[in-house]
């Protein structure tokens, strides 16, 4: 039997595609809490149903109810509005702003101790929601992105010179998505700098599809967003943290002087462990980049500035 407990908030695709990979890795069990009772329920009893097939013992419930989150190591948070074509993660804000509150305010309840993945978009704007209202120290609220940006990154350099993904190393900062900040000269390709295999004008059309890559997926979809490659990357944040891996992985994270900016969360390198963010590493940027980076830090702010806290 599983001896780890992961709550994961919200049943919809993100939420029970999440919750199936933990699952069916055998790391922990999961409560997969929606306000439609049902729709939590019944996601949770057919994922159940697949352990015996899937060769697991890792109960998963579905419930509304924040007290069987108790006890929960991880809260992973995926509750809230998706995009719609046409729609900027901005568009979702208020919505979301005031479901992560509530949502926060209850699991707190439950599992003061937990260390929050932050999933729901805008999401650094929503990992800086969770942190002020738990009132958790900023090492225990992170929030998934950078993994997402980056695989997106090194899909599409696989793709494109036709190498097994596991060759291809790269490093996604600043806000998700639009405003991320790919360092090129961290990139390579079994250790080789991918500036010897692509020119900057392709490398620059990859940059372009990356930062774009929710939002084709958005547009293919018609009814919702991406959820495999989202769930995938939670799934490394969670492993790292149960096994107490210290892995070195880009997430949002709270910054309090680091990389130049306050009072915001932004994409950066951090050393992933058993209670959440152990350390935010620091390297020293070069000019240009220290420019896009706090050119997407300014955006989550002037997010972050719309709402009342
Ligand atoms: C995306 C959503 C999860 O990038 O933000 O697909």
């Amino acid at each position: 039997m599983c001896k780890r407990k992961v709550a994961v908030v919200g049943a919809g695709n993100v939420g029970a595609t999440t919750t199936l990979r933990i699952a069916e890795s055998g790391l922990a069990n999961v409560v997969l809490v929606d306000i439609v009772e049902g729709l939590a329920k019944g996601k949770a009893l057919d994922i159940w149903q697949a352990a015996p097939v899937q060769k697991h013992d890792c109960m998963v419930t579905g419930t509304s109810d924040y007290k069987e989150t108790e006890g929960s190591d991880i809260i992973v948070m995926t509750g809230g509005i998706a995009r719609r074509p046409g729609m900027s993660r901005d568009d979702l804000v208020q919505t979301n702003f005031q479901v992560v509150k509530s949502c926060v305010e209850e699991w707190m309840k439950y599992c003061p101790d937990a260390t929050v993945i932050m999933v729901t978009n805008p999401l650094d704007v929503m990992a800086y929601t969770a942190y002020k209202v738990s009132g958790l120290p900023k090492e225990k609220v992170v929030g998934m992105a950078g993994i997402l940006d980056t695989a997106r990154f090194r899909a599409f350099i696989a793709m494109e010179l036709n190498v097994s993904v596991e060759n291809i190393t790269a490093f996604v900062l600043g806000g998700h998505g639009d405003d991320m900040v790919p360092l090129i000269r961290f990139t390579n390709v079994a250790g080789i700098p991918l500036t010897e295999f692509l020119t900057k004008d392709k490398i620059e059309d990859i940059v372009a599809r990356t930062r774009n890559g929710g939002a084709e997926i958005v547009k293919f979809l018609q009814t919702g967003s991406a959820y495999y490659a989202p769930a995938a990357a939670v799934y490394e944040m969670v492993e790292a943290i149960l096994l107490d891996r210290n892995k070195v992985v880009p997430c949002s994270a709270y910054l309090n002087g680091e990389y130049g900016q306050n009072d915001v969360f932004a994409g950066v390198p951090v050393k992933l462990g058993a209670k959440g963010i152990r350390e935010i590493i620091k390297i020293k940027l070069t000019e240009d980049e220290q420019k896009e980076f706090d050119l997407s830090a300014s955006h989550v702010k002037e997010v972050i500035n719309t709402l009342k806290f």
